[in-house]
Parts: structure tokens; C-alpha cells; sequence
């Protein structure tokens, strides 16, 4: 394990955007990790890189965890428990998942980052979040050095939200991930119109075919991080009261919504954005995604700074046009 001076990060994040770690280093095992903590807390740990905004160079030692390993448990004849180290690829996984015919990942293939980040900030694509199959996590406390698990309930899991964004930000380390997982069909999910469609000849659809829809839906309106930079959703979707919906309503009437109880209601940011022109519009290398709005790109040498300040741009426009304030997704560093 060796500690390196001065290296780019532009590989390590999905944004493809230039910024440099004063010190970096590559931890290939828990045994690494724990070593590097018993000297080091001021830390920065960078796993796939698809949720971070690198606005500055990273001053605090740079720790890339490259942990490797899937476990499997077998429950009998319906159910397993997989295991993941926090360094596997997440696409990797659900792909693998579904070549040993596991349901329950199907609906998130395709999710840009790496296994422990996924529960961070809940991942979640066409009707499924990763709570629905979530079992438990191991995480090192930084502080102390010690292992601790996480059950579901101590995730506190909301819409792209849980306690390690919350009250235990920066205090863990996420190194290994459980889903419980279906060996039949059953639980599968295909309730999000546009899956739906796709397999609307399918009467009882296999995991590998949602797999493919999710996958065909994905490729045709978001871009590829290999290709373009991003970061996927760059805001939440944002919940309003039934009073501002009714009266935004009445002047859309066409306004894309989800019911959430009585009072809240949950509008699509892509469709606030888009409205406030923003759709496809570049400003030098940063822009906003041609087909989904909701998606920032970096073209090629944007800095961290430009695609900020176009976030604050369309959130101050979309506060002005619709009274909405639209909170930021992705980890601005
Ligand atoms: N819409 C527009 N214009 C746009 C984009 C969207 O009008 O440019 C409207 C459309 O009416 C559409 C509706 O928004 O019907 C919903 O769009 P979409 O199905 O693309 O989903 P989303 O709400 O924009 C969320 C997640 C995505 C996830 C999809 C599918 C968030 C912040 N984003 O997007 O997650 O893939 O649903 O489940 O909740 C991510 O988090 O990185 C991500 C890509």
C-alpha cells in the first residue's frame, strides 16, 4: 500500500472533472483500511465516484477502496442472502445477480458507483430502492477502528436518504453490503409505465428481461458516464405541499405529479427544469442533458465550479417560476 502525492481524480469520478488529491491511496482489503485509519482520520473516501461534484482539490488523504468479493448464502428454496465488499462495481453486481437468475436488483441495473455507496443514498430506479432488498451492512467506525452492522431499520432509509448522510455522516465506512434476495420470480417489480410497456407481451417476465427493459430504458435518456460525463439525477425530486401543487395546477394543468399522502405531493424536477428552458442548453462544457433534464453533463474540461453554478442558476430560476426550492443530489466537495 502506497501513499501517492498529487494525483488526478479526474478517472475516479463520473463527472470526469479535474481536481487533485494532495495525498491518494488504493486500499485492496478491510485488513488495508484498518491500517491506514489507525494512523490517518482526516480522510476522504472515494468509492465509485458517481455521487461527488469536485469543486476544489481534496486536501484530506484521498482513500480509494478497491474491496473485492461476493458471498453467497443459500436460504433454501426461495431465498438467498448475496453479500458484496464495498469495492464491487454496482452494475457488476446486479448483472451477476441476474445471471444466477437472484430477483431483486433487476429494476437497478445500470446505477453509475460502487456496492458501498448504494445504501448512502438509497439508491433507487423504477419502483425499487434499495431497501426493498437491503438485509444488513458491516461499517468501520473511523474513529474507533471497530466494526459494527447496520440492520435495515438502523439505516433510517428514506428517498435518497439515510443516517450516513444524516447524523453519521463521515463517521463510517460502508465495506460490505447484504441483499436478500428472491430465487423465484416473485417480488419482481414491473409497475413503472415505461418497463411496463416494454414488456407488455411478456405475461410473466423473466429477472434477465426487466434487467434488459431497465437497461434499454436507461441507455435511451441517460447519458453514459464513460462517454459524458455525470453524475445521474443532480436534484431530488421535490415534495410540496397540496396547497402549492393546487395552485401550480391551475396554471399547468398538464404538471407530471405522484400523490404522496393528503398534503404532499412529489413533482418530477426534470419536468420544473425542462419547463424553465434549460433542457439540452450548454453553457461552455457544462450543460443539461438533452433527454432528461434532471441530469447535468460535463462535455469535456468543465470544472467543478461552472457545473455548480449552473445548478444555482436553474435553482434559482425554478425557485422563481414555481416557488419550489430544488435541493442538490449529489455531493458537492
Ligand atoms: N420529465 C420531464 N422532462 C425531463 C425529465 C423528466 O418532463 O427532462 C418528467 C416526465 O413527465 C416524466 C417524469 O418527469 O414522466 C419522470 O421522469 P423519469 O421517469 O425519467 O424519472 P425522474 O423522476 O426524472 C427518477 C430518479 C432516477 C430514476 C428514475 C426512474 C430521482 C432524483 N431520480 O428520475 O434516478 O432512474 O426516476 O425511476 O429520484 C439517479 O438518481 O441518478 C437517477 C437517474
Amino acid at each position: 500500500m502506497k501513499i501517492q502525492q498529487n494525483i488526478s481524480l479526474k478517472p475516479y469520478n463520473t463527472f470526469g472533472i479535474q481536481a487533485n488529491a494532495k495525498r491518494f491511496v488504493s486500499v485492496n482489503s478491510v485488513k488495508e483500511l484498518k491500517e491506514i485509519l489507525a494512523s490517518e482520520k482526516a480522510i476522504f473516501l472515494l468509492g465509485g465516484g458517481s455521487n461527488i461534484l469536485l469543486t476544489k482539490d481534496v486536501e484530506k488523504l484521498v482513500i480509494h477502496l478497491n474491496t473485492k468479493g461476493i458471498i453467497v448464502n443459500d436460504l433454501g428454496a426461495e431465498e438467498v442472502l448475496v453479500t458484496a465488499e464495498a469495492g464491487e462495481n454496482w452494475h457488476e453486481l446486479v448483472l451477476w445477480c441476474v445471471s444466477q437468475n437472484y430477483g431483486g436488483l433487476e429494476n437497478l441495473a445500470l446505477i453509475p458507483g460502487n456496492v458501498g455507496t448504494s445504501p448512502i443514498q438509497n439508491i433507487g430506479a423504477y419502483g425499487v430502492e434499495i431497501k426493498d432488498v437491503f438485509q444488513q451492512l458491516e461499517a468501520i467506525n473511523i474513529e474507533t477502528g471497530k466494526t459494527k452492522i447496520f440492520t435495515n431499520a438502523d439505516c433510517d432509509f428514506e428517498y435518497r436518504n439515510s443516517v450516513f448522510k444524516n447524523g453519521l455522516k463521515g463517521k463510517y465506512i460502508i465495506i460490505n453490503v447484504t441483499f436478500q434476495l428472491t430465487k423465484k420470480n416473485h417480488n419482481i417489480n414491473i409497475s413503472y409505465g415505461a418497463i411496463k410497456d416494454l414488456l407488455s407481451d411478456k405475461e410473466n417476465p423473466s429477472i434477465k428481461e426487466i434487467a434488459d427493459a431497465v437497461i434499454a430504458i436507461r441507455q435511451s435518456k441517460l447519458p453514459d458516464p464513460k462517454k459524458i460525463g455525470n453524475s445521474g439525477s443532480f436534484f431530488k425530486n421535490p415534495v410540496v405541499t397540496s396547497d402549492l401543487f393546487i395552485e401550480l395546477a391551475k396554471k399547468y394543468p398538464e404538471i407530471p405529479h405522484y400523490i404522496i399522502s393528503e398534503e404532499e405531493i412529489k413533482i418530477p424536477a426534470g419536468w420544473l427544469i425542462e419547463q424553465c428552458g434549460f433542457k439540452g442548453k450548454r453553457f461552455g462544457d457544462a450543460g443539461v442533458h438533452e433527454k432528461q433534464a434532471l441530469v447535468l453533463v460535463n462535455y469535456n474540461n468543465a470544472s467543478g465550479k461552472e457545473i455548480y453554478d449552473l445548478a444555482q442558476k436553474i435553482q434559482q430560476k425554478v425557485l422563481e417560476t414555481f416557488k419550489i426550492s430544488l435541493e442538490i443530489e449529489v455531493n458537492i466537495i
